[in-house]
């Protein structure tokens, strides 16, 4: 059985204030038990805390009824579990209006984590599905705002570049996407979008909905109105044209990770008073840190998580050497008493990554009853990794500079929506 590092535990832990588990998008952590090791964290819980609607099996099958695309991996095995409006943006998909796609990324460092393909991943799923425009906002003034005094400017530019690439990795097609840059975009309809959410949040609610405090720099406390402001497709005239009688009510569907929703609880709510469409949302929950349920893998930290730009041997020695392991202490007691998968990290990766259910089921069981040892186990999960990250970098190997332009540039994007839509 794998021992995390209690360095590495004691990093992760530190990222908690309090033992209570804790999710918002700048700390995700497990309630702290009495021994200091995370909880997994309990997702039925933050639908309560956070007004969401959990995915039921009656949802996807909608889904399967209306897009006529089995539902991904990740929604069959709950590991998107959330949403807010699916169901309108389903109505309006089968009645061909508009609406459009809306993720991002905060470019943090060099090379992005296994993590951050889940949402990515699935956006490209949905992309193929719905067939409609994609916009990725790269928050680069985020990441320089809120990173420490050593942060610069000239850093986070230079993560958004290679940051993109990865994204664009995960197969997205051109002719339907644009990537921004914050930095780059900032103006023009976006911003009078922003200052639109800006005039609309008081220091009151930034402050309920994200915990700042007098401390907090006032970049950090408008934010949010950026983030808010590319829900709404009247900022993108050069997609959707420039009458804001349409514009402003075609919604967005964000795939993310559960951590955003705070933002787009609070965007939500200002749309309702500018009388603008109301983003909807499917969430996702995390992959954990290769420490265990609980924990979340941190970009900075290279023994939480296996990187994107991580070689096989890599892999291979961070799974064998990091990954929690559910298994018993002896072969002998593993035989008698199976392992528990819930818990253990190589199970909990080829959950996210294994794309054959009754495979998944069949090493469950095995692992269960203690038929498969966690050697084994790990080597499974060793050997998918490798694969999925060498498929990864092979499509990274082909995105050039001007595959960059390309995504980057405002140009008109070409897509069907479906047979019957009608797109402004
Ligand atoms: P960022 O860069 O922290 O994360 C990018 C996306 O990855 C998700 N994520 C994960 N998903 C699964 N497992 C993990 N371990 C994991 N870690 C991160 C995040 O939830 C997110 O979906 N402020 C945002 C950038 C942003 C954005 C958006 C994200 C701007 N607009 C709209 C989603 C939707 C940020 O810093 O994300
Ligand atoms: N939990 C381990 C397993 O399931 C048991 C074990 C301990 C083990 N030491 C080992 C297995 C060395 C193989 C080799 O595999």
């Amino acid at each position: 059985m794998t021992e995390p590092e209690p360095s590495t535990v004691a990093a992760l832990a530190a990222d908690a204030p309090s033992t209570k588990q804790s999710v918002d998008p700048y700390n995700v952590s497990g309630e702290i038990g009495a021994d200091g090791i995370a909880k997994a964290i309990d997702y039925s819980k933050l639908v309560e805390e956070f007004g969401t609607k959990k995915i039921l099996d009656e949802d996807l099958k909608r889904f399967e009824e209306v897009t006529g695309h089995k539902p991904h991996r990740f929604m069959r095995r709950g590991i998107v579990f959330s949403h807010r409006d699916l169901n309108l943006i389903l109505d309006r998909h089968e009645r061909g209006e508009p609406f459009f796609l809306y993720t991002g990324r905060g470019p943090s460092s060099d090379s992005m984590h296994i993590g951050h393909t889940i949402p990515f991943d699935f956006t490209k799923y949905l992309q193929d599905v719905f067939d409609v425009p994609l916009i990725i906002m790269m928050t680069d003034d985020e990441k320089y705002i809120f990173g420490g005094p050593e942060r610069t400017i000239e850093a986070v530019q230079s993560y958004t570049r290679t940051n993109v690439k990865d994204i664009i990795s995960a197969g997205f097609d051109p002719k339907k996407t644009f990537i921004f840059s914050d930095f780059d975009f900032m103006g023009g309809a976006f911003y009078r979008n922003v200052a639109r959410m800006s005039k609309h949040i008081t220091l009151n609610v930034a402050r309920a909905v994200f915990g700042f405090n007098e401390s907090s720099n006032i970049g950090k406390i408008h934010f949010g109105a950026i983030q808010g402001a590319t829900s709404f497709a009247s900022s993108f005239p050069h997609i959707f044209g420039d009458d804001e009688s349409i514009t402003t009510q075609i919604p967005c569907l964000i795939p993310c990770a559960i951590d955003q929703d705070p933002y787009f609880r609070m965007t939500r709510d200002v749309a309702a008073r500018l009388h603008f469409a109301k983003p909807a949302l499917i969430h996702s929950s995390f992959l954990d840190a290769l420490q265990g349920p609980g924990t979340k893998m941190s970009a900075s930290i290279e023994s939480s998580a296996i990187f994107m730009k991580d070689s096989a041997k890599d892999i291979k020695s961070k799974i064998n050497k990091y990954a929690f392991s559910g298994g018993q202490m002896t072969v002998e007691e593993h035989r008698e008493k199976g392992g528990n998968a819930d818990v253990d990290v190589s199970y909990l990766y080829l959950r996210f990554f294994m794309e054959d259910d009754e495979e998944l089921a069949r090493i469950k069981k095995e692992y269960e009853t203690g038929k498969l040892l966690t050697g084994e186990l790990k080597a499974l999960c060793i050997q998918h990794l490798q694969e999925y990250v060498k498929a990864f970098q092979d499509r990274r190997e082909r995105v050039t500079d001007e595959t960059v332009q390309d995504f980057m540039a405002q140009k008109r994007l070409v897509f069907s929506g479906n047979p019957n839509a009608k797109v402004a």
